[in-house]
């Protein structure tokens, strides 16, 4: 069966994927494409999904400038249903001649608007709507043949319509949670507009997947990057559904695991019955890694050296393609996308050598975001084990010991991060965090050991509470819980003579210490 389907066109802006998720919400199939796409491209789509409607995302450009990205002028000829979003809808308004302007007063955050007409995507809204705006320029007069359905103090044209034709412009945000009835006017526009049916789940997507990984690997062989975290394993179990035995999974035990890591995984997957191997890489990480002090340069030497060891193993087995469970907020930190900053290099992104001597590595997750990653893990039968286990950074506890990597110091990262890990679980706080874990500071502070003075390494505990790991608050664990934690680590490692405690979000830290 063809889903109904929304497609959104890439503009730039930072919320233009939550776009593609909320319309997947409401149990629609929605895709992210590229904004110059053309009308052949979407009727080549159309051979698969119903293209019903497009909705334009915002982006950083001006309409004014020079390179501002453009959309095909024969686009707005189709028929198709079409919804501006902020950039999308100045460009739009642009197009068609009306009055767009550099803003004197740039909107920021909440607004709040007055709806002159709730028909069409406001059907259903109040007169005065809470919402989220983020713009510079401003639509001052619509085109002829439109209307102004809303407007706010410094911008006298929030949102409009084709008086004709089903064309809308929203100078705000409906897809971010501050705008409180965004969802409302996201469903007005799939349902109302353009008529699409609530008929896609998420096992689709699974199809889809299966289907891609077919279509992309043929005949061949395949290896995957297994490291036991969700996002690997799913992509594991995934593609050994779509090749079966063509599938080779190695996990690459670089010696950054938890304690007890490597066995877990070992077992877990071995009851699958995936053809696995385990590469004992211990040795040579740490070579590579010898004397090396930035955080980004160990990333990229874990990534390469990842690689290698994965091209080692596929010459054995023949394999031309290499899977990876990367998923979406991984893509976007590497800076993925040609407007988006680079924040970290994610080791099995933005790490990746230039060259490498598979044919092509194929990344069936790119688009999810780790809430849907954990859906489709249940709906693919994974052990609880697996899809409650928190998410772990592929260079592992390398990126957890700051500065220069030694034998001695992750072997007190491990300790220490058992137990961080142990006390969590005891005192039942593991299911409402993302992550808790210990990160081995640069800094050594003075203590007492017995009766003696004592030097030694500074551990911080880290909690994050978060949804799609973009954003993160660090919890409030109870006092005696971190008390329990101090009291272990600094009474059961002799190194570690002071234990603090991470109060910070992100932004502006950003989850790992490196
Ligand atoms: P940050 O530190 O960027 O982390 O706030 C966001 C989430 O991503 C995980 N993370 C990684 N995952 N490879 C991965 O597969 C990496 O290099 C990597 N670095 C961070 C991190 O644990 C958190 O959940």
């Amino acid at each position: 069966m063809k889903h109904d389907a929304i497609l959104v066109l890439d503009f730039g802006g930072q919320y233009c994927h939550l776009i593609g998720r909320r319309i997947r919400e409401q149990g629609v199939y929605s895709e992210i494409v590229p904004h110059n796409i053309t009308p052949d491209e979407i009727n080549r789509l159309n051979q698969r999904v119903n293209v019903k409607g497009l909705i334009l995302s915002g982006g950083p450009a001006s309409v004014y400038e020079l390179n501002a990205p453009r959309l095909d002028p024969k686009i707005l000829e189709m028929r198709l249903p079409i919804l501006g979003l902020c950039y999308g809808h100045q460009l739009v308004a642009q197009m068609i001649k009306g009055t767009v302007t550099h803003s004197t007063c740039r909107e920021y955050g909440i607004a709040y608007i007055t709806i002159n007409k709730p028909v069409g995507i406001l059907k259903g809204l109040r007169h005065k709507e809470k919402v989220w705006m983020s713009h510079g320029d401003t639509v001052l007069r619509v085109p002829q043949g439109f209307e102004v359905l809303a407007h706010t103090g410094s911008c006298p044209v929030a949102a409009y319509r084709h008086k004709e034709k089903p064309i809308y412009g929203l100078q705000w945000h409906p897809e971010v949670i501050h705008t409180e009835n965004g969802i409302r006017v996201l469903k007005n526009f799939s349902f109302e507009v353009c008529g699409c049916k609530p008929n896609w789940k998420m096992e689709d997507t699974i199809e889809e997947m299966v289907r891609e990984i077919k279509l992309e690997v043929g005949k061949s062989q395949a290896m995957i990057a297994l490291s036991g975290g969700i996002d690997s394993s799913v992509a594991t179990a995934l593609t050994a559904r779509a090749l079966k035995d063509k599938l080779t999974a190695v996990f690459v035990d670089h010696g950054f695991m938890r304690e007890g890591e490597p066995e877990a995984i070992e077992n877990t997957f071995q009851k699958f019955g995936i053809k696995l191997i385990i590469a004992n890489a211990q040795t040579r990480f740490m070579q590579k890694l010898k004397d090396v002090r930035d955080p980004e340069k160990k990333r990229i030497i874990i990534g390469e050296e990842f690689i290698r060891v994965f091209e080692e193993n596929a010459e054995n087995s023949k394999a031309e393609y290499l899977i990876q469970g990367t998923i979406y907020p991984d893509r976007i930190e590497s800076g993925f996308r040609r407007l988006s900053e680079r924040i970290k290099t994610h080791h099995n992104v933005g790490g990746l050598p230039q060259h490498t001597k598979f044919k092509k590595i194929v990344e069936p997750l790119r688009d999810l975001y780790k809430d849907e990653v954990r859906k489709v893990a249940k709906l693919l039968g994974l052990p609880n084990e697996i899809i409650n286990r928190q998410p772990f950074p592929g260079p592992g506890l390398a990126v957890r010991i700051m500065g220069e990597i030694t034998e001695e110091k992750v072997r007190v990262v491990k300790k220490a991060d058992k137990i961080v890990r142990e006390e969590i679980e005891k005192a039942g706080l593991a299911e409402q965090l993302w992550q808790y874990f210990a990160v081995l500071t640069e800094t050594k502070a003075t203590g007492i050991k017995g009766d003696a003075r004592a030097y030694g390494h500074v551990i911080a505990v880290r909690t994050a509470e978060s949804r799609e790991a973009m954003t993160a608050n660090f919890a409030r664990i109870p006092y005696p819980v971190l008390e329990k934690i101090s009291t272990r680590i600094t009474n059961t490692i002799p190194e570690v003579t002071r234990v603090v405690y991470d109060i910070t979000h992100k932004p502006p830290a950003t989850i790992e210490w490196e």
